[in-house]
């Protein structure tokens, strides 16, 4: 590793590595706080951490925390076949390249959007790493420090973090069992002096809720949009995962101005980091050089494997996925109704990761948290999904039923009940 440097150098080095780094006084001295930027304060604490943290309170954890396809669901041995495939088309594509992502895979994309009533122009797509980075661009774009944005409550984490490093001010909205009360939207923005800058949503398959907007609802919502002037940014990464019900259509097929925001991460698997966006022709330009500040472009390797991946396989896998996820689900729901106490709600999600649990009067979920981890069960507490904890968040929780067997559901759900007996008690 040396080369050519000077030996005294090298020697200087190595003392440096032997002695160790020296402590660094931590970042709560004066003189450190000074130099963090304002919005640092939203990167403090992550939920994650904390459920990471409670993990081995209990030596046999069953946790509904996350929100990942099931391992059984991942087509392991496609992903592999389609990774030799991406290294033998290396060879013309080791230089940088490809801002808004590989072509073919765009082209695979906006077919994909197409079939769901989209129609997409692959240069209006922007291949992500994921759709969280969708998120941080849009915002990235949008967002003057105090400007409004529209969030469901409760909403999903990630989107929350993202505003927050914007300073972005929340104008939170209810979800109901059929999505955001865009009657309570309504009401709202007739009070403000200055219209927000965006309607952030997942109306399809709701993180945290499971919930479904209806047909009306999405048109109301776009009406509203459109009157003040609001841009829509429709997150949709559990659309593909309907179980039963008739599909609704995305807010991007009825209104053409909608930023979409989509990833691979629910039907191949979260570690590709290969979500797209999709956006007026405008402002897809500024979102692509708006990406290129921030990573130049994504992994030319990466985006080869999901195309070869996808491309005429993810139909056929969605089918098994989707028989898998149904029964989870349905197993999940049963138990809910066999072990969780009279007075305890929750909704029947078509689709996606996630049932939410309303606790009966008086239990409040992250103040259960300790003890259910103590019983052997982990969830993700309601108030961890809002930017502001109001009573029925206090109250809501989250499961995901992906990750786990019909087994551990019914022996996860089993101990949530006795916890919430035990805490009521
Ligand atoms: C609503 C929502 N948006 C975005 C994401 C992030 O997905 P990705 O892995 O594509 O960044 C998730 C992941 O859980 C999600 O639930």
């Amino acid at each position: 590793m040396s080369g050519s440097m000077p030996a005294a150098l090298v020697d200087q080095i190595e003392a440096v590595a032997d002695a160790g780094m020296p402590e660094v006084p931590h970042d709560r001295s004066p003189l450190a706080q000074r130099r963090l930027a304002r919005r640092a304060t939203s990167f403090e604490t992550s939920p994650w951490d904390e459920i990471v943290a409670l993990r081995d309170r209990h030596p046999d954890m069953i946790s509904f925390g996350g929100g990942a396809p099931a391992r059984e669901a991942v087509p392991v041995a496609r992903l592999q076949a389609a990774a030799a495939a991406a290294w033998a088309e290396m060879l013309d594509a080791y230089d940088y390249g490809e801002l808004a992502g590989y072509a073919p895979l765009r082209e695979l994309i906006a077919a994909r959007m197409a079939r769901q009533g989209m129609g997409v122009d692959p240069d209006d797509l922007i291949v992500t790493n994921g759709s969280q980075q969708g998120i941080d661009l849009v915002a990235k774009l949008m967002l003057d420090p105090g400007d409004t944005v529209v969030i469901e409550t409760p909403a999903y984490i990630g989107a929350l973090q993202t505003f927050a490093a914007y300073e972005a001010t929340y104008l939170p909205v209810p979800v109901d069992d059929q999505g955001l009360r865009v009657d309570v939207l309504e009401r709202e923005l007739a009070t403000l002096p200055r219209p927000p800058k965006l309607i952030y949503t997942v109306p399809t398959f709701h993180n945290p809720t499971g919930v479904t907007l209806p047909r009306d609802r999405r048109e109301a919502l776009l009406a509203l949009a459109r009157h003040y002037g609001i841009l829509v940014v429709e997150d949709d990464p559990y659309g593909e995962l309907r179980y039963d019900g008739a599909p609704e259509p995305p807010l991007r097929a009825l209104d053409p101005d909608v930023v979409y925001l989509g990833t691979f991460s629910k039907t191949l698997a979260p570690a590709l980091r290969v979500g797209w966006l999709a956006a007026p022709r405008r402002l897809a330009h500024l979102l692509a050089f708006a990406k290129e500040s921030v990573d130049v472009h994504n992994e030319r390797l990466m985006t080869r494997v999901v195309y070869h991946a996808a491309d005429g396989f993810l139909d056929h896998h969605l089918v098994g996925a989707r028989d898998l996820y149904r029964g989870r689900r349905d197993t999940l729901l049963a138990a809910l109704s066999t072990h969780l106490p009279p007075g305890t709600t929750w909704t029947h999600p078509e689709g996606g990761f996630f049932v939410w649990v309303e606790l009966a009067d008086g239990v409040a979920a992250c103040d259960l948290l300790p003890r259910a981890a103590a019983a052997g069960v982990l969830y993700l507490p309601g108030a961890w999904f809002s930017s502001h904890a109001d009573r029925r968040d206090r109250c809501g929780l989250r499961l995901s039923f992906s990750t786990l067997d019909e087994v551990a559901i019914r022996e996860g759900v089993r101990r949530l009940g006795e916890a919430v007996r035990d805490h009521v008690v």
